[in-house]
């Protein structure tokens, strides 16, 4: 079984098909796990999506020297990636992708999504230019896909090529998958898991609940 696969109704759809990562975001899904269990899920998830979505990343090398001798090693190529978190809930996953790329640059974007019209409302941009990059965008809920068209169109606007955008996200709806491949068909979206539907308040079924809320372990 291959580690990532594609999704046979959404070309752009990679799903991470491995046991354990199924398992974790089981557990990360049920309704009793408390807040601190549900970030150690999420971290795992974070791991997990960050190499799976960076497996083509290209190969490049540094000098070094190890206590015994000097070598050329294997090194992520410059520019370093970028990481750009969709607030609030993406730094649930940005947090952690910092553990597998040191060196990578971390932008924000945030938004809201307007309880009445259910679009996402932008309340901050900080991007910096992201031309030369690989880009990782961040947020475990695609749902409508509202949010995550507003970010990608501020990554490019902030100069990255669409080819070079990967999307991580633990759960996607097929309406925001459908969304984002029509208004961004480059752009790879990664994924744990698509979910079957969205309800009538945009909420992804069976989903896991409000993502933001059950990091943060704010009211919900
Ligand atoms: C959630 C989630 C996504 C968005 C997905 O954010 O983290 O950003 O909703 O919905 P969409 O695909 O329909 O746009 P939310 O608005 O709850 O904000 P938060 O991350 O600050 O909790
Ligand atoms: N945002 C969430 O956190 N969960 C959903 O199901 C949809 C949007």
């Amino acid at each position: 079984m291959p580690l990532v696969a594609p999704h046979p109704g959404f070309p752009t759809a990679r799903v991470l098909a491995h046991p354990v990562v199924a398992d974790v975001l089981t557990r990360l899904r049920e309704h009793h796990t408390p807040t601190a269990e549900f970030r150690r899920h999420m971290a795992v998830l974070a791991k997990a999506l960050g190499l799976a979505s960076t497996l083509d990343l290209e190969a490049a090398t540094r000098p070094i020297r190890t206590p015994l001798e000097e070598m050329e090693a294997p090194a992520l190529p410059q520019p370093a990636p970028a990481i750009v978190a969709v607030l609030r809930a993406g730094l649930a996953l940005s947090d952690h992708l910092v553990d597998l790329m040191p060196d990578a640059v971390l932008g924000q974007v945030g938004l809201r999504r307007d309880p009445e019209t259910l679009e996402a409302v932008s309340y901050l941009t900080a991007l910096p230019n992201l031309a030369g990059r690989p880009v990782l965008v961040c947020d475990p809920m695609l749902a409508t896909g509202g949010s995550l068209v507003r970010t990608l169109q501020e990554v490019v606007d902030h100069g990255a090529a669409a080819a070079a955008i990967r999307v991580l996200t633990v759960i996607a709806a097929p309406e925001g998958l459908a969304r984002v491949a029509e208004a961004f068909p480059q752009v790879v979206v990664y994924t744990c898991a698509v979910d079957s539907r969205l309800d009538e308040n945009a909420y992804i079924r069976p989903g896991l609940g409000d993502a933001g809320d059950r990091y943060f372990g704010t009211p919900h």
